[in-house]
C-alpha cells in the first residue's frame, strides 16, 4: 500500500516537474524588491576572527544545494571503499572535470583522498533520492579495512576503464582519472587542512530510464538527485523552471533606454542608502 502511494507521488512529481518562472511579468531593469527593506538587516561574518566551526556552519548551510558525489575508490591493498562528499562540482566539458575536495583532521584522514592519491582512479556516483539512506550512512568514519559497501547494502557493478567499481544503483556513474591534487593550507599556516582533487571523467554510464526522450540528456525529473543543505538536511529536487537565455541583440534596446535613464535622472546612485 505504502509502495503504491509512493509511486503514484513519483508519476505525480513527473507530470508536474516543470512549472512556470518565479516572475512571468519581470523585465530588463526590473530587479527585485527581495529583502530591500530596512527592515531585514545585514549580519556580517568576519571570517578573520571566527572559529573552524562557526565558518563552516554558516557556509555549508549558505552555499546550497550541494549535488552530493557517493565516491567507490579502492586502497592500495585493495579494499574497497565508498564515501559521500559535497564538496563536488563540475568545473568543465573540455576536458571533462570534476572538482572534490576533502576535509583533513589531524585525528584521522579521508580513507577516499588517500585512495585516489594512491592509485590515481575512482568512480563518482550521483545519488538519488531511492538509495539516500544508503549512501548517507557510507559517511561513518569507520576504520580503512571497514567495506562500507557491506554497511550500505549498494551493490558493485564493474567499471571498465578504471578498478574502483560503480554503484549500480546510481543513476549516473562516471568513472574518473587523477587529474590534478592540491593539499591546501589557510593564510599564514602550515597546517594542511584541504585537499582539492580534480578528476577526468573518462567514461559515463547513464541507466537509460533517467534519459531524455533524445537520449542525450539526463531528465532531472526522472534522475531525483538529492542535495546537500547544511547540518544533517538534504532536499529533494522535485520542481524545475525555464527561463529563457538572454541574447544581448534583444536586450540591448532595453539597456541603452534604461542606462540613459539612469544617467539623466535624479537617481543615478548605484547603491542602496544602507550600503
Ligand atoms: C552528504 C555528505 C557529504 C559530505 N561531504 C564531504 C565533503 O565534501 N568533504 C569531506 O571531507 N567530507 C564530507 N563528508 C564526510 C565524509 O563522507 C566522511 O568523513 C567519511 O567518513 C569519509 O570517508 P572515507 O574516510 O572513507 O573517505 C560528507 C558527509 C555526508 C553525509
Amino acid at each position: 500500500m505504502l509502495r503504491v502511494r509512493r509511486l503514484t507521488a513519483l508519476a505525480r512529481t513527473r507530470a508536474q516537474f516543470h512549472t512556470g518562472p518565479p516572475n512571468p511579468n519581470w523585465t530588463y531593469g526590473d530587479g527585485s524588491a527581495q529583502w530591500l527593506d530596512s527592515k531585514f538587516p545585514r549580519k556580517s561574518f568576519d571570517f578573520s576572527r571566527m572559529s573552524s566551526s562557526d565558518t563552516y556552519k554558516i557556509l555549508t548551510s549558505a552555499i546550497v544545494p550541494r549535488p552530493i558525489a557517493l565516491i567507490s575508490s579502492l586502497a592500495t591493498d585493495g579494499v574497497p571503499n565508498l564515501a559521500p562528499f559535497s564538496y563536488f562540482s563540475m568545473i568543465g566539458n573540455i576536458p571533462p572535470l570534476i572538482s572534490v575536495s576533502f576535509s583533513l583532521s589531524q585525528k584521522r584522514s579521508k580513507h577516499t583522498r588517500e585512495n585516489i592519491a594512491a592509485t590515481k582512479e575512482f568512480t563518482v556516483n550521483i545519488v538519488s533520492e531511492p538509495f539516500a539512506e544508503a549512501a548517507n550512512c557510507t559517511a561513518a568514519e569507520a576504520p580503512a579495512e571497514v567495506d562500507e559497501w557491506i554497511l550500505s547494502g549498494l551493490t558493485m557493478t564493474p567499471s571498465t576503464l578504471v578498478k574502483p567499481a560503480c554503484v549500480l544503483e546510481s543513476a549516473v556513474s562516471l568513472e574518473c582519472e587523477l587529474y590534478f591534487l592540491k593539499d591546501l593550507s589557510p593564510p599564514n599556516s602550515e597546517l594542511l587542512t584541504t585537499t582539492l582533487v580534480l578528476g577526468l571523467i573518462k567514461k559515463a554510464h547513464v541507466h537509460e530510464s533517467v534519459l531524455d526522450a533524445e537520449g542525450a540528456a539526463v531528465d532531472p525529473a526522472k534522475l531525483r538527485p538529492i542535495a546537500r543543505l547544511g547540518g544533517t538536511t538534504y532536499a529533494r529536487v522535485l520542481e524545475g523552471f525555464d527561463l529563457e537565455r538572454t541574447s544581448w541583440k534583444k536586450a540591448r534596446p532595453a539597456y541603452e533606454q534604461l542606462a540613459r535613464a539612469r544617467a539623466l535622472g535624479p537617481d543615478s546612485k548605484r547603491f542602496s542608502s544602507e550600503s
